[in-house]
């Protein structure tokens, strides 16, 4: 039904507006609609998950629609990424699509209504499955007091997580990815788990944190950031946002849009990186793995790589949403 009759309709309008549609009337649709999550528990990071496919962070940036979302059989849902205060992002247009690639072009730029509004929209959700809040930083936020913005929203968040991401791979807030190079990574993680751990403690609730990774970062960078997350003992690794190659584009509309590329043409960098981070991680940090996977293979192959869970965003767009209860099923 979602290729035959809804795609065509949503492709038609601009991205961000179909986006915003779909996500709004998304809690109309009744529940009979939509298949029953598989139930394939799987546990990780000290978390039941109900099946092994999550929402990536993005598509739900203020956790507006949680509910809504859950529908949809997901094992776990990310929501995020949102910083201190709220802010508007990039200029639109901002999200492209190239179909005959399966691939999205984003330069959001960290839009949301900043933290306090989403902890008041996962108040109201009714959602008890596992939710993990992704945080960054503020736009204007200058690298050397960026601990400052996480640490800010990890303080308002922790009660409210299943687990927290530590967002620090978007290519679309400028310097952000510095913050992976050793001279900034090694300070600024221990700086934000030491604050976890006085968290942890004051709430008597150990939440995990995870550190979502680029794919374009040097075998050297790799190192540096699996020798930080072993260090600090940080509880897994989210492996990875968008590129900004153009690899496997040729004249496609839109292919010279600036921002982060997702979909199907990721799939094999996100994997690369995956198995090597695997490696230097010696399998002691669990890897959520995440870019392209558009079908049931490219699931398979994140876990061949190496991870224990997967995510899913340009893959929703492109095969809606039954492929979520596909590759929950086929890793089951
Ligand atoms: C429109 C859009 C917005 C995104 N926003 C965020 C974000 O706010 N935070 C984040 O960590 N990742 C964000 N991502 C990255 C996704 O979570 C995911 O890592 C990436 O798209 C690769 O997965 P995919 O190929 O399945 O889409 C965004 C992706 C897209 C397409």
């Amino acid at each position: 039904m979602y290729s035959l009759l809804i795609k065509p309709i949503l492709f038609s309008l601009d991205a961000e507006y179909s986006h915003d549609l779909t996500l709004s009337n998304l809690n109309r649709i009744p529940s009979i609609f939509f298949p029953k999550t598989i139930h394939a528990p799987y546990e990780c990071m000290g978390l039941n998950f109900p099946n092994r496919v999550g929402l990536a962070a993005g598509l739900d940036k203020n956790g507006a629609y949680i509910d809504a979302l859950a529908k949809l059989g997901f094992g776990f849902i990310e929501i995020g990424t949102i910083t201190p205060r709220p802010q508007a992002g990039n200029p639109k247009p901002r999200l492209f699509r190239i179909p005959s690639k399966k691939v999205i072009i984003n330069r959001m730029g960290f839009n949301n209504e900043g933290v306090d509004a989403l902890i008041s929209n996962v108040k109201r959700a009714k959602f008890d499955g596992v939710l993990g809040i992704n945080i960054g930083k503020n736009k204007e936020t200058p690298l050397d007091k960026a601990a400052d913005d996480y640490i800010f929203c990890m303080n308002k968040v922790y009660t409210h997580a299943s687990y927290i991401t530590i967002n620090i791979s978007s290519p679309n807030t400028p310097d952000l990815r510095k913050l992976q190079q050793a001279d900034y990574l090694h300070n600024f993680i221990a700086e934000i788990k030491d604050q976890h751990l006085r968290l942890a403690d004051k709430h008597k609730a150990y939440k995990p944190l995870v550190v979502k990774m680029s794919p374009d970062e040097s075998e050297e960078t790799m190192q540096a950031i699996a020798e930080s997350l072993l260090k600090n003992n940080i509880d897994g690794l989210i492996a990875t946002n968008t590129t900004c190659s153009r690899q496997g584009l040729t004249d496609e509309h839109n292919k010279d849009e600036a921002g982060g590329m997702s979909g199907e043409l990721l799939a094999s960098k996100s994997s690369t990186v995956i198995r090597m981070m695997h490696e230097f991680l010696d399998d002691k940090i669990p890897i959520i793995g995440v870019g392209g996977i558009v079908d049931v293979d490219y699931a398979k192959q994140k876990i061949d790589a190496g991870a224990k869970l997967v995510q899913i965003y340009s893959g929703l767009i492109y095969q809606g949403p039954s492929l979520v209860t596909k590759i929950a099923s086929a890793l089951s």
